[in-house]
C-alpha cells in the first residue's frame, strides 16, 4: 500500500519523507490556499519545491473546468516536473481530458469521486489513480469505506490497472481499514501516518527496557 500525504505544507511533507515511508503527495486548490500560496506562478513554483522534496508522484490539480482549458493547464503542469500527476475533476470534460492524457502517457488522478460509477468511468478513461473521498462521505453519514470495497471489486473483476487512491482520509482507522480492503494508495494528513506509530504498550515497554538496562550499567 502506498502512503501519500495530502498537504501543500513543506514541513509536513519533509517530516513524512524523513520517516522513510512516503510514496507521494496530493494537493488541491484548498490545500494550496491554506498555505497562503496564491497566483499561478507561485503555485507552479510550489509544486516544483514539493517535487524536489520527495521522490514519488505529486498530484497537481487543474483549475479549468472545460476540456481545452484542462488540456492546456495539464500540459503545463506535466511539463513542470516528471513527478507531476495531472489531477482532473470527475466531470464529463475531466473524463475526456483523462482519456487525452492517458493516451499520451501522462499520469492522471481523477478527483472528487463519490460513487462506484464515477470510479468505473475514470478507469475506462485510463486514469492512473482514482480518488474516492471517504472522509467527505462519512461526513454525510454515508460509509466511505463501502465505496472503496465496491471499487476494489469492480476493478478486480475486469483487471483495471487504475490505482485506488483513498482520499479524504482523516485518521489512522481510515488508513488501516483501507489497507484491509486492499486500497492501492491512501492520502491523508501527516497525523494519519504518524498516528500509526502510537501504542501505549510500546512506550511503557521501551521505558521498562531502558530502566532495566540502566540497573545493570
Ligand atoms: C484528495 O486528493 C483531496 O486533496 C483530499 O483528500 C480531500 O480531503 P478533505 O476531505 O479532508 O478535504
Amino acid at each position: 500500500m502506498k502512503f501519500f500525504i495530502d498537504t501543500a505544507n513543506l514541513s509536513d511533507i519533509s517530516e513524512a519523507e524523513a520517516l522513510g515511508v512516503l510514496d507521494g503527495v496530493t494537493t488541491n486548490p484548498s490545500l494550496m490556499a491554506k498555505e497562503g500560496i496564491t497566483g499561478t506562478e507561485n503555485i507552479l513554483a510550489h509544486y516544483t519545491k514539493i517535487c524536489d522534496l520527495v521522490s514519488g508522484d505529486v498530484s497537481a490539480e487543474v483549475i479549468a473546468t472545460d476540456l481545452d482549458g484542462m488540456i492546456k493547464e495539464g500540459e503545463a503542469l506535466a511539463a513542470l516536473h516528471p513527478q507531476i500527476v495531472v489531477k482532473l475533476p470527475m466531470i464529463a470534460d475531466g473524463v475526456k481530458a483523462c482519456k487525452y492524457f492517458s493516451d499520451k502517457g501522462v499520469k492522471t488522478n481523477v478527483t472528487l469521486v463519490f460513487s462506484a460509477g464515477q470510479a468505473l468511468l475514470a478507469a475506462k478513461a485510463g486514469a492512473t489513480y482514482v480518488s474516492p473521498f471517504i472522509g467527505r462521505l462519512d461526513d454525510i453519514s454515508t460509509d466511505g469505506l463501502t465505496l472503496i470495497e465496491e471499487i476494489r471489486m469492480i476493478y478486480d473483476n475486469y483487471g483495471f490497472q487504475t490505482q485506488i487512491l483513498a482520499a479524504s482520509v482523516r485518521h489512522t482507522m481510515h488508513v488501516i481499514n483501507c489497507a484491509k480492503i486492499g486500497s492501492d494508495v491512501m492520502t491523508g494528513p501527516l497525523s494519519s501516518i504518524t498516528g500509526l506509530l502510537k501504542h501505549p504498550l510500546t512506550d511503557s515497554g521501551l521505558a521498562k527496557f531502558l530502566e532495566d538496562y540502566a540497573k545493570g550499567n
